[in-house]
């Protein structure tokens, strides 16, 4: 089968990550880049300084577009206009409320397909959780954290993540990754947004904290903190269930520490998770069940388990591959209309309407 002609528009630093990623894929070929500077041109393919030709580029199938947030809903709807398939990086628009309607009208009109690059949503870890929430495994999921301290060493003053008219600011920029990440665990949809934020004393926002309610009792809390050494990052998600409690290292997660009360069936569950490693398994009742009422609810357990999984791949590797299972969704939905994309317009536009409403709450003192 022909493969497809990948066209990147913003030919910056996530881009050059996504083509040696895509390079891997036999389904897809990039053939084409766009950026306004004439140094970013990577010199081994067709290059244009004005994203209007890739658009009239007929070997270009789908474009993915990598320039700075604020360009992204604008160019969006003019390359759907222009027949083209999209894979849209985070966030899609720097407000729903301002662009939901043009970009829902101009993919229905086009008729092409559509996905914005939450690529988290594929990670296996994360898939395994779903089933956890879905099936009521370990209980309700009631709290969700995120600890995210990111390194500054490489975002100067004058970068664009630190001016909120192209960036949105940092939960619009950078906590939709999690924002949607939570959302995938949610049984049920968001009923309250509030948020915070501390500026450093030259204005740059550089601290920020949203808190995402659910209707079925679920609270998720995201701190995300622009402002250290590099040598100080880390990013910890903890999850707790009733009768489990998770973190999770990594902004792209590969390892994390656990702690549940099981029966055998639930026990079998853990030891499914990548390179499990037990470091505790003790009986509760002499190995009978043993029935709590804490959390409002009955559960019954017989052991409980502390442990460690960690998946077989590095950071980057799990990295690669999720914007390879993102760009392959786009492929499939192209080729077989039947199949619809993991990450639609819609859920790339209702997750900034969060990260915007948390945006809109953080007040700062002057
Ligand atoms: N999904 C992820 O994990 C992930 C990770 C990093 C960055 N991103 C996203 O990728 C996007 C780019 O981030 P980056 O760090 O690569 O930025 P960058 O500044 O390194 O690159 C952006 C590029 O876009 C170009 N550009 C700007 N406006 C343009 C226009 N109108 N036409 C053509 N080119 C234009 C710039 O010249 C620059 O080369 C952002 O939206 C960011 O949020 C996503």
């Amino acid at each position: 089968m022909d493969k497809l002609g990948i066209g990147i528009l913003g030919y910056g630093g996530f881009a050059r990550f996504l083509h040696q990623s895509w390079s891997q894929l036999d389904e897809v070929a990039v053939v084409a880049a766009a950026d306004s500077r004439a140094e970013a041109n990577p010199g081994d393919m067709r290059f244009y300084d004005d994203w209007r030709k890739l658009a009239e580029d007929p070997d270009v199938a789908i474009v993915a577009i990598a320039s700075p947030p604020a360009t992204h809903a604008g160019l969006a709807v003019s390359l759907m206009q222009a027949g083209k398939h999209l894979l849209v990086e985070k966030p899609v628009s720097l407000s729903a409320e301002a662009d939901s309607e043009r970009l829902l009208h101009a993919r229905d009109k086009a008729g092409i397909v559509v996905a914005v690059n939450h690529m988290l949503r594929f990670h296996p870890l994360l898939e395994t959780f779903q089933s956890w929430v879905r099936d009521g495994t370990y209980g309700p999921l009631r709290h969700a954290s995120v600890e995210n301290y990111a390194q500054d060493e490489t975002l100067p003053p004058d970068h664009w993540f630190w001016d909120r008219e192209q960036s949105g600011g940092i939960l619009i920029e950078h906590a939709v990754h999690f924002i949607d990440l939570v959302d995938t665990l949610a049984a049920a949809p968001v009923v309250r947004v509030t948020g915070a934020a501390a500026d450093r004393s030259t204005g740059q926002r550089d601290r920020v904290l949203a808190s995402v309610e659910y209707e079925d009792g679920l609270v998720a809390t995201h701190y995300h903190h622009f402002s250290g050494l590099n040598s100080f990052e880390e990013t910890h998600i903890r999850l707790a269930f009733d009768k489990l409690r998770m973190r999770l290292h990594g902004w792209i997660p590969t390892y994390g520490h656990l702690h549940a009360l099981v029966d055998e069936a639930t026990y079998e569950l853990i030891q499914a998770l990548p390179n499990w490693t037990e470091r505790t398994l003790a009986p509760l009742d002499d190995g009978k069940a043993r029935h709590f009422a804490a959390t409002g609810e009955s559960y019954s357990a017989t052991h409980e388990v502390f442990g460690t999984f960690r998946m077989d791949q590095s950071k980057m590797e799990v990295y690669a591959d999720l914007v390879r299972a993102s760009m392959l969704d786009v492929v499939k939905a192209v080729r077989d209309a039947s199949h619809k994309v993991r990450v639609p317009l819609e859920i790339g536009l209702s997750t900034v309407d969060v990260a915007e409403r948390a945006t809109k709450s953080a007040v700062t003192r002057d």
